[in-house]
């Protein structure tokens, strides 16, 4: 299965973000994929869809991400207010009542798709209703691999500003999860970089923002004095099989 893979949307109808034009970097990458990969399975979209969580803009992102040629996968971010979120975006019908997960169950592998937004803050949680439901669904997956995708990394990844309280109980989470192995890999937005490693024996992979990216680490910056970088975007194509992976950072701009 080939899987498109798009973060850090934080699509504005109307004005510019940190300087960039995110609809004018969201109708590149639609151009791109509807060109280079409009044979992908589906995609999923890792939150932070809209950045100032209005109607309007998700209204407006909806219409856009419809001219997608596969099905597509919203989660939430923190910039996300969950209830335009499901007013606005599909949803699956086998999400929670309260929280915005779901699965997309295939014959050879599950992925599981988190919502790791805490109303009124940046910071990210899977609160013990959420964890409780991950849980059933790990347990019902079975002998099959799963793959997580979440918003927010639940874990540091030595960028100063971005670990800064990113994640709450980070450690109880890493703990209840990595005690089941078939969960491979976890992918996770927010940080607007990519990076990749290993936590709890799970690769993780976090990617750099469709639109507006983050300076690395050094020289030091700190959110007063943030600028976007002068990064090119991307998005991602996963291979998915079995228990392999591949990931490709994919330039559009
Ligand atoms: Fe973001």
């Amino acid at each position: 299965m080939n899987l498109l893979w798009l973060t850090d949307l934080h699509f504005c109808s109307e004005e510019k973000v940190a300087g960039v034009d995110t609809k004018a970097c969201l109708e590149a990458a639609l151009r791109h994929i509807n060109q280079h990969y409009a044979d992908a399975d589906l995609c999923i979209l890792s939150g932070d869809m809209v950045d100032k969580g209005q109607a309007g803009d998700y209204q407006e992102l909806r219409s856009r991400l419809d001219t997608l040629p596969m099905p597509w996968y919203p989660l939430t971010g923190n910039h996300d207010d969950r209830s335009l979120f499901r007013e606005f975006l599909p949803v699956p019908d086998n999400a929670m009542d309260t929280h915005i997960q779901y699965v997309l169950p295939t014959p050879e592998y599950d992925i599981i798709c988190l919502d790791t937004l805490q109303e009124g803050s940046s910071q990210g949680e899977i609160c013990e209703l959420r964890m409780a439901w991950l849980i059933q669904q790990i347990e019902a997956a079975g002998d099959k691999p799963i793959y997580l995708f979440m918003h927010h990394p639940p874990m540091t990844l030595d960028l100063p500003m971005q670990d800064l309280d990113s994640f709450k109980d980070r450690e109880i989470f890493l703990r209840t999860i990595a005690g089941y192995p078939k969960i491979k890999t976890i992918f996770a937005g927010h940080v607007h970089r990519a990076v990749c490693g290993q936590v709890a024996g799970i690769a993780y992979a976090t990617m750099k923002s469709l639109s507006v990216q983050a300076p690395p680490p050094y020289p030091a910056w700190t959110w007063d004095s943030f600028k976007a970088a002068d990064e090119a975007p991307n998005y991602g194509v996963v291979s998915l099989s079995g228990n392999s992976v591949n990931i490709q950072f994919v330039e559009f701009l």
